[in-house]
């Protein structure tokens, strides 16, 4: 059994559609490539991936309410392929969007659909998760924490001559808590994985970051406002020289 695990973000590096492809082909079985989908120069790799695969799954960001506009050119050309040459392909979809909500990710689903049943291989389903940005701000998080637990037992080695527990210990608590908050991602996606090992319908289920959705908008807004000084989101545009009308 063959899965092909494409990775549809636009992002170089460090998207959340990434991470969760990765995290669910840790719990599938069997010959697994991962590809990634950014541009039109990755078409003709990505295509050469599925043609001798038995399942796919698409792992995506949510784009205004749909997928994202790079994607649908390759859609065109994955379908014209399957039209062609008849593949017995299983297609399982995992969405991720910035809002809370992971039910705003159905339109997508819907999409990814419709592809199948016009190209005639089989919809396995998909799940859509809720506050993706949250997710992957928690596994970068996790990471971190990680990296200074290790760091912190080193230290106290080398300053007390002998091994202190504290630091893994707070970051067990630590990951514990990030557990809570991914509990229902990480349900969701193992079920999912299950589906894919033996190739059966997992139908479109909705999941989201565990946290009240008031608690969320107050982190979001921070989050990007601190995002905004980093990146110029916010200030790009009163900075930048302005051009004159025509
Ligand atoms: C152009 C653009 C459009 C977006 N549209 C939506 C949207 O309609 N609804 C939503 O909840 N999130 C939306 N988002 C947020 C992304 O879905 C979210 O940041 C996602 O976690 C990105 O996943 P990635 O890291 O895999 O790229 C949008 C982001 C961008 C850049």
């Amino acid at each position: 059994m063959k899965t092909v695990f494409i990775d549809c973000s636009p992002k170089k590096r460090l998207s959340a559609s990434g991470f969760i492809a990765g995290f669910t082909a840790a719990f599938v079985a069997g010959k697994k490539k991962k590809e990634k989908l950014r541009t039109k120069a990755d078409y003709g790799r990505v295509l050469e991936a599925v043609k001798d695969a038995d399942s796919v799954v698409f792992s995506m960001p949510l784009y205004v309410d749909g997928v994202p506009s790079h994607v649908l050119p390759f859609l065109r050309e994955m379908e014209l392929y399957c039209k062609e040459s008849n593949p017995a392909l299983n297609v399982y979809v995992i969405a991720n969007n910035g809002f809370i909500e992971g039910r705003q990710n159905e339109p997508l689903m819907q999409v990814m659909e419709n592809f199948c049943a016009r190209s005639g291989i089989s919809w396995r389903g998909g799940l859509g998760i809720g506050g993706g940005v949250m997710m992957n701000v928690m596994r970068i998080m996790l990471t971190v924490f990680f990296g200074l637990a290790i760091l912190n037992t080193i230290l106290a080695v080398v300053r007390e001559g002998s091994f202190q527990a504290g630091p893994l210990l707070g970051f067990g608590k630590q990951a514990l808590e990030v557990l809570f908050f991914g509990c229902g991602i990480v349900a969701f996606d193992l079920w999912l994985a299950f589906c894919i090992n033996r190739q059966k319908p997992f139908g479109k289920r909705y999941t989201r970051v565990m946290l009240p959705s008031f608690v969320f908008i107050l982190f979001a807004d921070i989050f990007f406002v601190i995002a905004s000084f980093f990146q110029g989101g916010m200030f790009r545009g009163w900075l930048a020289k302005k051009k004159p009308a025509d």
